[in-house]
Parts: C-alpha cells; structure tokens; sequence
C-alpha cells in the first residue's frame, strides 16, 4: 500500500520513499484535516446501528494504526459527529474537537504513543450529516418501508465515520451493521444476496480503499444474479426490471478487461437506488450505486454503467491525490466509458456520445466564463467546497484530452500506454504533475513534434477549450441536424426519418431545437412522438425543459409529476432553471416547495440558492 503524502516536500527522500523518484513536489490535500502523512490507517472496524426512528448512525469506529513518526496526537475529520468516548488500546482517553471549519468540519485530536495500534471512537451521525439520505417509506417504490443511503464523495464520509478523509488515504474495513429486521443492509465491501433475520450484517472489504468510497445503503432490497460474478439489487418491484436493463453488464465487465485489464474486485453488482438519488451514478467498489431514472426499458442509457465501472480502474484503483486532480478520476473514466460503450456497439454510436460530452463542454466554459481558472484541468480548491470542482470541465475537457493523444500516437499506442499506467499505479494514488510526468516518460519520450502538437500546457493549465481539441464525426447526427431543420421549416413529423433513432439522437434533436418552439410545433412534436409521455427520463427532463420555455401546458402534469419524484440535480437544476429564467419564478417556487423535502440534501442546497435565492 502506498504511504499516503500530504505535507508538500521538496525533500527527495520522501519521493523516493514513495516510489517518486524525480523532483516533483508532491501536492498536500488542502481538504482534510487529517494527519494520516504522520500516522498510517491500515484498518478500519466499524460496528454501527442504523436508527430511522431519531435518523442517526451510531457505534463504534475502531482504527488500527501505526505511528511511525511517533506523532504526538492522531487527527480524524468529522462533520456533525457528536463524540461520545475515544479508546486508546482500549484505555478510555480525552480528546478534542477543534473548531467547525467551513467545507472541512471539526477536527478530532486523540493523544496517541508510539506504540498505540488501536484507537477506537464512540460516536452519532448528526442532523447535518451530509452524506446521509434518509427516506420516509412514502419517498420509495414500496412506500412501505425507510430507507437509507450514503454518498460519500467527496468529503463527506467524515459526516457518518470519523476518519482521514482525503483520497489518498488508504486503508480496508470489517463491519457489523445493525438493522431494524426485514431491511437488508449493502455496503462497498462482500454484500448479502440475501435478508438477515436477524437483521444483522457483516461486511468484509479487504482490498484498501479510501474514505469516499465508503459506502452504505439500507432498505427493502432484493438481489438478482446476472452472472456468475455480477448482478443487481433492487426493491421488489423494480428488481425484475433492473435485471432486464442490466442484462449485458457482465459483457461489459469482460469488455472493459479486454481494454486495460483484470477487474480486480471480485464480485461487480449494482444497486438501484429510489428515485431521490441525487446523482447518476456512484463508483461505490464492488457495488455501484445508480439512479433509478437510467432505467430506461431499452438499455440506452447504460453508458452511465460502463461509467461506474471504468471508475474501478480510473479512481477506485489509481485514484487522484486531491480533489484539485480530480480530472484525473473523471476525465480517464469518461474516456475509459467511451471505449467500452463503443466496443459493446460501434464507432457511430460512441461518437454520438463524444459530440453530446463536447457540447456539454462548450455549456461549462460557458457558464464558468471562458477564462475562468476553473476551466483548467488542474484545479485548485483551496479553501473551497470540492464539489465547486465537479463541473464537466473534469469530465468533458478531461477525456477530450486523453482522446487528443489517442488521435496522435494511435489507439494502438494508446492502450498499451494506458493498460500500463493502470497496471503501475494499481492502488496507488495519483496527481497532475506525476501523470504529465508519466505521459512524458512512456508515451512522448522525446517526441518534440508530438509534444508541441499536445499542447499539454494549454489543456491543463490553461482556460477554455484549446483550439487542437478533437471534435467526433458527425455522420449520425448530420441526419439529424437535417430532420430538425426540416420540421422547422414546416415538415411534418411524420415525415421525418426517426425510426430508427437512438435515445442520444433524440437528445442531440431537442437540445438544438430552437427555445421557445411555438405551441403548434410542440403540440405537433407530442402528436407524433408522445414525448410528455416518455418513459425515458433523458428525454423527458429536455422535453419538460422545451415545454416550460413554450409554456406548452399539456406537459404541466407529467412534468410535476417528474419533479414529485426525480432527485437527479443533473435534471432539476436546468428544469427549474428554465422556469427561472423564462418569468415563470412563481411556478418553480410553488413545485419546488412542495417536493424540496423528496430531495437529497446536496440537491437542495443548489435548488434553495436557485429557486428560493436563499
Ligand atoms: N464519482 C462521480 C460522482 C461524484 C463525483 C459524486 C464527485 C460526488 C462528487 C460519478 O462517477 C459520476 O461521475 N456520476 C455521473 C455519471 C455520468 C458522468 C455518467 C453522474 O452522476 O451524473
Ligand atoms: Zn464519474
């Protein structure tokens, strides 16, 4: 396991204790609190309660430790924890709690001797617990029982355990989780396929990961094989359905080892979380977390699964030392979905994708300002929320980057490269300056031309998107630029050619449609392809959003309806944002009132500043 380096050190020692041995300084993480540089985490013994009644997490955390340095004190982060005793080698100990830092928390500070191997902390989750989502039974598809969930990236796994919460700090976990019976509880970790009586549960996860993929979900779940090595969790009425939709993820397992490697996890299962789910998609190991809105019926949006999954080479395996290199997570895994969505169908679709991520480039670079620092892929989000960093500048200009290399030393050249990287790095973590390094090393290796053509300056350090950004073929979408003027210059839609379109060609139709559509145009659109009806969330939220800029009313009641229950801040926020902006303030205050309290925490703080101007 790699020691974990936060204090910047021009001291070479260290590098090379590390495994670094050039002069790079290697960045410290300015978002926790930590002193894990001093005092290593091996392992982690949790053994919690799970209350719905007063909503809290409660139990033990018991680290073991090695203090090499001899530091005089272990430092965990927490946030909203409220301790109730620390035990050093099972002796009851004092300890403080600093001062509530913005962003960070409070810092918990246990005196600790050179030879102290366990440090056990009695604590509660509090009432802002960040990374906690707790559901009414209303608020799931049964509606009968609660239901709870974690999301932990990126510093908020220090809102349900007291821990060293940065990314670069590894260690493994046991757990016992305690649940009101007849809930199964999962975790990033060995999972159950089936209900405990008891309603307790143990959890083993013996390859080191950090404290964002710390990951916990209890409710009314039910399990379904796919193959031999994956599957999918569900509540009972969904769980058929979400079988269907994943039935080619074992595929998509074994065609992304064929790219860059063995899946070094054991099993790869995926949890269906209730609709609330303020994400798409979270890279949890050995279970991904997923929005109940890519279920689609079709398996067109399955993309967001190769996503996940790439994340356990490109993340969960060679993760970014900082949340300022968090391109690297994202970015790698955007380009890593990609070729795996492309080799489960074919170029034309990817490059589908690949135009839609750019155009969603351009909307980030837009809205971030084109000569904002926060269009660089290096970020730096020193004394900010790291969440200010989650823009699709990480994961749009990211992968662009990863596939302008590709274009110049060839797909071959590419896979060997990254295959490699992956397979050198392999639970290790993994910053800017050391990739760009790297790259140099095994990729450009003198190659003036290639390195001149790159630009790497531009692209990492640089604003806006450079001018060698690679830009996909066009040959599918050309169709459909060609429908939609068509419509437009008055062309039934009957008459257009959709038959055989995908869900991203309908994307790609809509989101260039001119806004507002006049009232005939939209009605006709709905005649034809019941679009207000779609099953197809995607679809749905960019067609609400036309709807709302034409005040086209026929779409008011399945658009409520939509907001009653979808959590995905990737759809609310441009929906509420285009009643924001289009004089209709009244009516995205009153829907939003109404269901603000079926939203994630997360969601609600970028929807309170949105809709409420709180
Ligand atoms: N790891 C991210 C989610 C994340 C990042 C949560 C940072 C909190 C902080 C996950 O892999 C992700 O990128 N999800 C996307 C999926 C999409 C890009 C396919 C999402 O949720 O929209
Ligand atoms: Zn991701």
């Amino acid at each position: 396991m790699l020691l974990p380096f936060f204090v910047a050190c021009k001291d070479n020692k260290q590098n090379v204790a590390a495994g670094r041995t050039d002069s790079l300084t290697v960045p410290k993480d300015m978002h926790t609190q930590s002193n894990a540089d001093s005092i290593s985490m091996k392992h982690l013994d949790l053994d919690i309660n799970v209350d719905f009644v007063t909503k809290q997490i409660s139990g033990r955390a018991t680290w073991d430790v090695q203090n090499e340095k001899k530091a005089k004190r272990l430092r965990l982060d927490t946030y909203d924890l409220t301790i109730d005793s620390v035990q050093v080698d099972g002796i009851k100990t004092e300890y403080t709690l600093d001062a509530f830092v913005e962003h960070l928390g409070s810092a918990l500070n246990i005196p600790v001797t050179e030879t102290t191997s366990q440090v056990s902390i009695y604590y509660r989750s509090g009432k802002n617990a960040r990374a906690l989502q707790w559901l009414e039974p209303q608020q799931t598809l049964g509606k009968k029982q609660p239901f709870l969930y974690t999301q932990s990236e990126s510093i908020y796994a220090r809102s349900w355990i007291p821990c060293a919460d940065g990314p670069g700090i590894r260690y493994t976990y046991t757990a016992r989780v305690v649940v009101p019976k007849g809930l199964m509880a999962l975790m990033s970790a060995e999972n159950p396929q089936q209900l405990s009586d008891s309603g307790i549960y143990h959890f083993d996860m013996r390859i080191p990961i950090p404290a964002y993929l710390m990951a916990l979900a209890v409710g009314d779940l039910r399990f379904k094989s796919i193959d031999k090595r994956t599957g999918v969790y569900a509540e009972p009425t969904m769980i058929d359905k979400a079988a269907n939709e994943f039935a080619e993820v074992g595929e998509m397992v074994r065609a992304a080892e064929r790219l860059y490697g063995p899946y070094r996890w054991g099993r790869y299962d995926a949890l269906i979380l209730p609709p609330g789910f303020p994400i798409g998609g979270m890279e949890n190991p050995k279970l991904t977390f997923c929005t109940p809105t890519i279920i689609a019926g079709d398996k067109s949006l399955m993309n967001l699964v190769a996503h996940e999954l790439a994340h356990n080479w490109s993340g969960n395996l060679v993760t970014n030392l900082t949340w300022n290199d968090f391109w690297l997570n994202e970015g790698f895994t955007v380009y890593f979905e990609r070729r795996i969505t492309e080799s489960m169908t074919d170029k034309s679709y990817a490059d589908m994708l690949w135009e839609l991520g750019y155009q969603d480039l351009e909307a980030a670079v837009e809205d971030l300002g084109k000569d904002s620092k926060d269009t660089h892929l290096k970020l730096d989000l020193t004394g900010r929320d790291p969440d200010d960093g989650l823009t699709d500048i990480a994961y749009e200009k990211g992968a662009a980057f990863l596939k302008l290399i590709e274009n110049n030393v060839g797909r071959e050249r590419m896979d060997v490269f990254l295959r490699k990287y992956f397979d050198e790095h392999a639970f290790k973590t993994i910053y800017t300056e050391e990739f760009l390094q790297y790259l140099d090393e095994k990729l450009i290796k003198g190659d003036t031309a290639l390195r001149n053509k790159l630009n790497i300056d531009a692209w990492v350090y640089g604003p806006g998107i450079p001018a060698n950004c690679p830009r996909a073929d066009m040959e599918r979408f050309k169709k459909v630029d060609a429908a939609r003027t068509a419509f437009l210059s008055g062309a039934a839609p009957a008459t257009l050619q959709t038959a055989k379109w995908s869900t991203h060609e309908w994307l790609h139709f809509m989101r260039k449609m001119p806004r507002p559509l006049t009232a005939d145009k939209m009605k006709a659109l709905d005649d034809a392809y019941h679009l207000t009806q779609s099953g197809n969330s995607e679809i749905a939220d960019l067609w609400f959003i036309m709807a709302v800029a034409a005040d086209y009313q026929p779409a008011y009641p399945a658009m409520d309806k939509f907001l009653s229950a979808v959590g995905r801040r990737k759809f609310l926020e441009p929906l509420y944002e285009e009643m924001m902006t289009t004089n209709k303030q009244q009516m995205a205050k009153d829907i939003y009132t109404k269901y603000r309290q079926n939203y994630h925490p997360l969601a609600q703080m970028t929807l309170d500043k949105l809709v409420l101007n709180k």
